[in-house]
This record gives structure tokens, sequence and C-alpha cells, in this order.
């Protein structure tokens, strides 16, 4: 799968965005390492605190299918007005599984740049840090 597509299957994940309080969709699509996608989005909740954003709901139902292994993931906003850049909750989930993982980060024109989870977040605190 090219990263175009994996791109357009996070913009149509958007469509499915719960989000009354901000208005602002996000979409993910979270490729592992045997060619599955898992779809996210952003789910709030009149607790606002509660909300959970599109990229960790996409890894949250890949982990609880089984799968760990996470190779590449694009994030997009249709509401966004530049790059819909993943907030830190979200860099620190990714942390956990692959810091190599690609995230391909879109805009509203179609653009779109891909970054290492450890560019996103150097010097991280990740699993290899515990004893
Ligand atoms: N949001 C995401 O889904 N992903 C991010 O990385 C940034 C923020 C969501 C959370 C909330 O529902 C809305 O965008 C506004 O912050």
């Amino acid at each position: 799968m090219t990263n175009e597509e994996l791109l357009k299957i996070a913009e149509k994940a958007a469509e499915n965005s719960y989000s009354p309080y901000s208005h602002f969709r996000v979409g993910a699509a979270l490729e592992c390492s045997d060619g599955s996608v898992f779809t996210g989005c952003n789910v709030e909740n009149c607790a606002y605190g509660c909300a959970i954003c599109g990229e960790r709901t996409a890894m949250v139902k890949a982990v609880s299918e089984g799968h760990r292994d996470f190779v590449r993931l694009a994030v997009t906003s249709p509401d966004s007005v530049d790059w819909a850049m993943p907030c830190g909750q979200c860099r620190q989930f990714m942390a956990e599984f692959n810091l190599d993982m690609d995230v391909i980060i879109g805009r509203q024109d179609g653009q779109f740049m891909i970054l290492k989870v450890r560019e996103l977040l150097p010097w991280s605190f990740n699993p290899d840090n515990l004893p």
C-alpha cells in the first residue's frame, strides 16, 4: 500500500469522528507488519478530559486485536489549518511500540510529510528506560 492510500483511509476514518465539542475531526490509519490496517477517529466526551485521539483509537484497536508490530501510521484532519500533528500523548503511545514507525502527517490540501516517532519525540521515555 502506498503512503497516499494509507492517508486516504485515514481521511475516510475522520468521517466517523465524534467531536461535538471541538468540531475538530481526526482520522488515523495504522498499518501492521502483516499488512493489516486499523482505523481510528477521535471520540470526545462531555467530560472533556475523557476524549481519546484518533491515533490512540487506532493503536488501541490494534493491540486489543493482538497486533503490536506497528509499521506506519497516517493521521489527518479535514479541520486542521496546517499539518495534523499528533499530540504529546499520542507520540508517547507510539513510542511504546515502535520508535522507528513512520508517521504520515496529512494536511487539508492533500500534502503529507513523513516523520519517525523518534523524530516526533526525541529523547523519549520508552520501554528501554525501564530496568
Ligand atoms: N486530537 C486527535 O485526535 N489527535 C491529535 O493528535 C490531536 C488532537 C483530537 C482530540 C480532540 O478530540 C480534538 O482533536 C481537539 O483537540
